[in-house]
């Protein structure tokens, strides 16, 4: 029988909520969205949609009770939540071990029970890094080198989900995708850090040099992605995700302070994360092949431009934010 509800963790955090507006808009399922609502969440940006299609309860992926009964009236899951942010993890890194590593062993568990399809969205900081003169890119047969505790415990779950497969039979997907941006994403992360830094009138900060590249993808073609993998993609494989958008942090900040009219070096070099890693890269020609997908956001500058004006426009989402994160990041020197 067609898919016809789904069960989306972590609905309210970045990619989450962006995914779950794209399936109201590009499909006619039911969505249930499960978040514990932690500082990353916002039920805001989940606002206005149809009580007919749509569900939220708050709640804790790692609360097996809750979680079996969501599952229970569901034909699939698609799990987002995860602590992702790196600094937070090299500061505190258990809520990293409890969330993605027992979190995600709950849902696969009861997705067994159940006998319904899973997918599972990880990064592809599992990967480790690469030199910035390296010719390969990331594929599917990369060898997992996680280097943080976030990137640590993204691998571990993965490899959860792998054994879960090959032992019981789950009928799961994994998609492992580079550095997103776009609308409704906290201002701890890199991009909307720096928007808001000089909206504020306030300099970008970078860390180390700014020689670190990212693999930028905008977060609806993450969401296309993800959505073709669950409806066409072969249970039991991993599919990497990217759009070709390598740029070193530096270039990123020099062309955000040209869309502000600024000078390209109005930017301070502040202390460089630990064991940051370098450059990431992702090969997504499988994904493309197989499943014929390809992104729609091919002009980097243009989708830069967009998510400038959508914070512009959306202060009240991200201003009761912005204080705290800006305290935490003065005590860890960033
Ligand atoms: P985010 O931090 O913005 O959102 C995470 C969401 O999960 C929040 O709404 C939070 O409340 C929820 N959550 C956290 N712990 C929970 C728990 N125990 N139970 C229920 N809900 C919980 O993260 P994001 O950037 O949207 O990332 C989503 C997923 O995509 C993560 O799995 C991340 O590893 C992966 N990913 C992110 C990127 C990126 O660039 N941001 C790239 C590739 C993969
Ligand atoms: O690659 C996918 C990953 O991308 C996801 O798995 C993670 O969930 C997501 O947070 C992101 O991880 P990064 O560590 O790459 O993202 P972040 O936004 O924290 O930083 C991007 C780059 O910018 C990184 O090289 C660190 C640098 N940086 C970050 C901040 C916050 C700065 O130079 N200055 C900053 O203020």
């Amino acid at each position: 029988m067609a898919m016809q509800r789904i069960l989306v963790t972590g609905g309210a955090g970045f990619i989450g909520c962006n995914f779950v507006h794209y399936i109201m808009e590009h499909t006619r399922l039911h969505v249930t969205v499960l978040d514990k609502l932690t500082y990353a969440g916002n039920i805001e940006s989940l606002s206005g949609l149809p009580s007919s299609r749509f569900a939220f309860f708050e709640g804790d992926i790692c609360d097996a009770a809750m979680v079996d009964s969501l599952t229970s009236s569901v034909d699939a899951v698609v799990h987002f939540a995860a602590e992702s942010h790196n600094d937070n993890s090299l500061a505190e890194p258990r809520p990293f071990l409890d969330t993605n590593l027992l979190g995600t062993f709950t849902l696969i568990e009861s997705a067994r029970r159940h006998d319904i399809r899973f997918h599972h969205i990880s990064t592809d900081e599992v990967y480790g890094d690469l030199a910035l003169d390296d010719p390969h890119r990331f594929t599917e047969e990369s060898v997992y080198r996680p280097t943080s505790p976030y990137s640590a415990t993204k691998a571990g779950s993965d490899m959860l989900v792998r054994a879960w497969v090959r032992s019981f039979g789950l009928r799961a997907t994994i998609s492992n995708c580079s550095n997103n941006y776009g609308p409704y994403q906290h201002v701890e992360k890199f991009i909307p850090r720096q928007i808001t830094n000089i909206l504020d009138g306030d300099r970008p900060r970078l860390y180390g040099k700014g020689r670190n590249v990212r693999d930028w993808i905008h977060v609806e073609d993450h969401s296309s992605a993800v959505l073709a993998i669950l409806e066409r993609g072969r249970v039991g494989e991993t599919y990497l995700i990217g759009a070709d958008g390598e740029r070193s942090n530096r270039e990123v900040v020099e062309m955000l302070l040209a869309l502000a009219g600024q000078p390209r070096d109005a930017y301070d070099l502040v202390t460089d994360r630990p064991g940051h890693d370098l450059r990431y890269a992702i090969d997504s020609s499988k994904l493309r092949r197989e499943l014929g997908w390809a992104p729609r956001y091919s002009d980097f500058d243009a989708g830069l431009a967009d998510t400038v004006q959508w914070y512009r426009d959306n202060e009240h989402w991200w201003r009761p934010q912005k204080a705290a994160t800006e305290s935490k990041y003065a005590g860890q020197g960033h």
